[in-house]
This record gives structure tokens, C-alpha cells and sequence, in this order.
């Protein structure tokens, strides 16, 4: 079935459930992980990268790991964390993986939602993304819905595993109002 099938679109699963991750769900990660770096085609990972690099990624100590369940256990995770440190540290950064099984369903939205809400509640200021691909219509998408504008284009920035070099985008949305309002 195609996402253009009417029974697929109309199909949401939303999650039961968005929460931190917990010490148990890192092999559920992993694997959503590596089934998403594997294709070479949204984040700049080596395709083969080690259980242990990605998860030292993913779980880093400054940032913060959340996990999407449904009734099929673990079906995506997302990181949100300062994009920069000290003085650049009030806008955010995040970064968001769905199990392929469970694309189109309505999770990555249920998750960004999340992060929005929490990047507010941590008083974040802005969200930026660094490192969107040009070909990645499913996140484009979503982040324009979403409020986020494409601030810069990075020219050829990013080695598909199919297309060659591709185009990124860096998108940036506001969650409060910019400017030395408290
Ligand atoms: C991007 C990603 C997180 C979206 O998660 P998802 O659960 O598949 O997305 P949703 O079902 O919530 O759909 C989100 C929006 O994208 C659109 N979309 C989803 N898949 C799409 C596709 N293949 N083509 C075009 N649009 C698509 C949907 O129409 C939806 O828009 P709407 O909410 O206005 O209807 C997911 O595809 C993923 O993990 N991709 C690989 C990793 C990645 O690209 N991360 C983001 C890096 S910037």
C-alpha cells in the first residue's frame, strides 16, 4: 500500500503514550536508529554506524531523549537539547526518528507537537533544525505545517545514498517573541 492510498491516510496511530526515555528502551532505540541511518537518506550518520556511537549520540548527557509508544510497543524517539551553548542556548535543537513500520501514521506530528511543548516549557525561545534534507518531503512537510521557515540552503550539503549531493535546509521557528522580552 502507498501513503496515497485512502486507508492508509486516514489510518493515524497516534501514540499512547510520549514520555522520557528510560535506561530499558536503548535497544528499541537502536533500532530504530540504525533501521533509519541504514537508508542514507535524512541524517548525516555513517550508514554502519555501532550501537554504541548512536547511542551515545542519541542519549548524550545534554540532551533529552523521548520515546512514542503505541500498542506496538516503541515506535519512535526524538531528542530535543540547546543548539548551542552559553549565549546561543536559549534556542533549541531536535531531532526525530519513526520506525519505518509505523510511518505515516501520524507519530512524527504527535512528537513534535511534544517537543514544541517542551522546548516552551524549558523556556526556549526558538527551535532550529540544522540539517534538513531538500529531498525529505515527509519532514519538510511536517516542519513547514508546523510554523518552521527554511532560513539558508546549504548548496550539494548532504551525500545521498541514491540522489548524490542534495540540498539542506536550515529551518528555524520562534516560540516566544524575539526580542528582549522576558
Ligand atoms: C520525518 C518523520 C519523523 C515523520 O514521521 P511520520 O510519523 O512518518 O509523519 P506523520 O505521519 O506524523 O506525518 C507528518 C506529516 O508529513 C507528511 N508526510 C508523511 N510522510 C510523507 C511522505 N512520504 N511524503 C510527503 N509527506 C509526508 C504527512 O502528510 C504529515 O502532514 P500532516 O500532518 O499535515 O498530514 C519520519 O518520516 C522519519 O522518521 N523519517 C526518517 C528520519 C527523518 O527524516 N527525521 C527528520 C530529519 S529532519
Amino acid at each position: 500500500m502507498t501513503r496515497s492510498d485512502p486507508q492508509t491516510r486516514h489510518h493515524r496511530l497516534r501514540p499512547l503514550q510520549i514520555r522520557r526515555a528510560r535506561k530499558e528502551d536503548r535497544e528499541a532505540i537502536w533500532q530504530i536508529f540504525r533501521a533509519v541511518v541504514a537508508r542514507g537518506d535524512t541524517y548525516v550518520f555513517d550508514p554502519n554506524i555501532s550501537r554504541r556511537k548512536a547511542l551515545a549520540y542519541w542519549l548524550g548527557p545534554k540532551t533529552r531523549c523521548y520515546v512514542a509508544l503505541s500498542d506496538q510497543g516503541i515506535v519512535g524517539s526524538y531528542i530535543l537539547k540547546a543548539n548551542q551553548p552559553g549565549l546561543g542556548s536559549h534556542v533549541a535543537n531536535a531531532g526525530f526518528m519513526v520506525s519505518p513500520s509505523a510511518r505515516g501514521r501520524g507519530i512524527g506530528r504527535a512528537m513534535a507537537e511534544h517537543c514544541l511543548r517542551e522546548a516552551r516549557r524549558l523556556s526556549f525561545r526558538a527551535m532550529q533544525f540544522n540539517f534538513v534534507v531538500a529531498t525529505n518531503r515527509a519532514a519538510l512537510r511536517l516542519w513547514e505545517n508546523l510554523g518552521f521557515k527554511i532560513v539558508g540552503k546549504l548548496p550539494g550539503a548532504f551525500r545521498h545514498s541514491r540522489r548524490g549531493f542534495v540540498d539542506v535546509y536550515i529551518m528555524y521557528r520562534r516560540l516566544k517573541a524575539p526580542y528582549n522580552s522576558r
